[in-house]
């Protein structure tokens, strides 16, 4: 395999001060964690195998070791989030061209005891539940505040919202019922016939990837029953995401794994993303849903509904006010060391096929952000169904 090789840019996030005004805010002030390689073929550099644990796949992961490489690579990127830390702020040369991952340098040393620690936290005082995270006390600091300022009394209020929203009686808070709101999100994106015509999506378009400075042409493939493909090819090769009804892939062109299959949660992720694209199937994707206090979502008065599936898959979507569509989706997936989140916004709807399609939307994930415009987006195309398999790297 290609060794991995340095990077082309490092957004350095320290002394960053810790405003938080919506989660967008946040994602928008993490980027810098790609790694380059120096060749591709047809394989991704490093793939990790179905089954395979990060203790199996890596060199010297001796806390983590019994979670996917999926999952693992999550809780980096929570680590570097809750610290506001790029990777080679504890790992040894990462983002030059001699990286040495498994090396282990004082603060990955520290790290590690932290991981340690929090479980330790959950388990002596929350029964094992996951409350106590890196987040918790860190909230984007290496150095967490010890003393409230006395401006938390007095100043101006910082909210960071909860992930699991309290319940909201319909009757006093200002909202409609869940099924009501879902009701209009039907009628408003063109009705369930219109909805049940739609068999398949190809959109065509491109990708601004967050710290770069040029456009990436980007591909959406969809289809029934909630199989996706999206592919973004990126300067030093493609970024893709596939689900196929049973598995889904991560592939990326700049960083330490190449290719990783997702499991668990992170897989149930995909299958949303999937669902998404056909979203007449969105009541029933989940098991319960709750409707919480109305907020705003880039100055849009939006109702507020958490899903929940059998396994725990968590869900939050805004639904605009006025128009009754989507203007934000944040997925959680679970992880050891916490949930970790995706983030799709949603603007400029138009109609394709009699169906309400975002043309413009913002995919952020814990290791970086998509923005997309949609040029084109042609309905019920004819897909192969190969291609919402395993990802291959493209050629160079
Ligand atoms: C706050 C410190 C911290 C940050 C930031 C961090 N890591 Fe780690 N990383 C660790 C620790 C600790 C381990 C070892 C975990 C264990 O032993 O269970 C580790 C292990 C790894 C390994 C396994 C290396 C091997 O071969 O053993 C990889 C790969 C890795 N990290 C990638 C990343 C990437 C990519 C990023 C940036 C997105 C990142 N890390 C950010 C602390 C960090
Ligand atoms: C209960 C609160 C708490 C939690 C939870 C916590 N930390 Fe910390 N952490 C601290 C404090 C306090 C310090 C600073 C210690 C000092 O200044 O001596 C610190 C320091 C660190 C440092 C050293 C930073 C530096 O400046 O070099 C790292 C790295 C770190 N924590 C990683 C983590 C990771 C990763 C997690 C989650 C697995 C985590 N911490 C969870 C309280 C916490």
């Amino acid at each position: 395999m290609s060794p991995e090789r340095g990077t082309r840019r490092e957004t350095s996030l320290k002394n960053k001060l810790l405003v938080f005004t919506t989660a967008a805010a946040f994602f928008a002030s993490f980027g810098g964690v790609y790694h380059q390689g120096t060749a591709f073929g047809q394989a991704a550099p490093n793939p990790a195998k179905p089954g395979e644990t990060a203790g199996q796949h890596f060199k010297n992961v001796t806390v983590l070791k019994n979670i996917p490489v999926d999952e693992f690579m999550g809780t980096m990127g929570l680590f570097s989030a809750a610290l506001s830390f790029c990777c080679k702020d504890c790992h040894t040369g990462a983002g030059t061209s001699d990286p040495h991952w498994e090396a282990d340098p004082p603060r990955k040393i520290t790290a590690r005891r932290m991981v340690q620690m929090v479980a330790n936290i959950n388990k002596e005082n929350f029964n094992g539940a996951q409350v106590v995270t890196c987040w918790t006390c860190h909230r984007g600091s290496p150095n967490p505040a010890i003393t409230p300022p006395i401006d938390t009394i007095y100043g101006d209020t910082v909210y960071v919202p909860a992930d699991v929203l309290p319940a909201a009686n319909p009757a006093t808070a200002g909202t409609p019922p869940a099924d009501q709101i879902l009701d209009k999100f039907i009628q408003a994106e063109g009705g369930a016939d219109a909805l049940a015509k739609l068999t398949s999506l190809t959109e065509k378009g491109t990708s601004h990837l967050y710290g770069e400075v040029q456009e990436d042409a980007a591909e959406i493939d969809a289809k029934e029953p909630g199989y996706i493909y999206t592919v973004v090819h990126q300067r030093e090769g493609d970024l893709a995401r596939t689900y196929n009804g049973r598995e889904a892939w991560m592939m990326l062109p700049l960083t330490v794994v190449g290719q990783y299959p997702l499991n668990g949660s992170m897989l149930e992720g995909a299958k949303l993303d999937a669902q998404l694209e056909f979203p007449g199937g969105i009541r029933q994707f989940f098991r319960t849903w709750k409707v919480t206090f109305p907020s705003m979502v880039n100055g849009r008065a939006v109702y507020v509904l958490q899903g929940t599936t059998a396994t725990g898959l968590l869900a939050t979507f805004y639904f605009d006010r006025q128009t009754g569509l989507l203007d934000r989706v944040i997925r959680y997936s679970n992880s050891t060391m916490g949930r970790v989140p995706t983030q799709i916004d949603y603007s400029n709807y138009k109609p394709v096929n009699g169906v309400m399609m975002a043309y413009n939307f913002t995919y952020g994930w814990i290791s970086g952000q998509e923005i997309y415009t949609i040029k084109e987006i042609q309905p019920n195309t004819s897909i192969d169904d190969g291609k919402f398999g395993r990802p291959t790297q493209r050629a160079k």
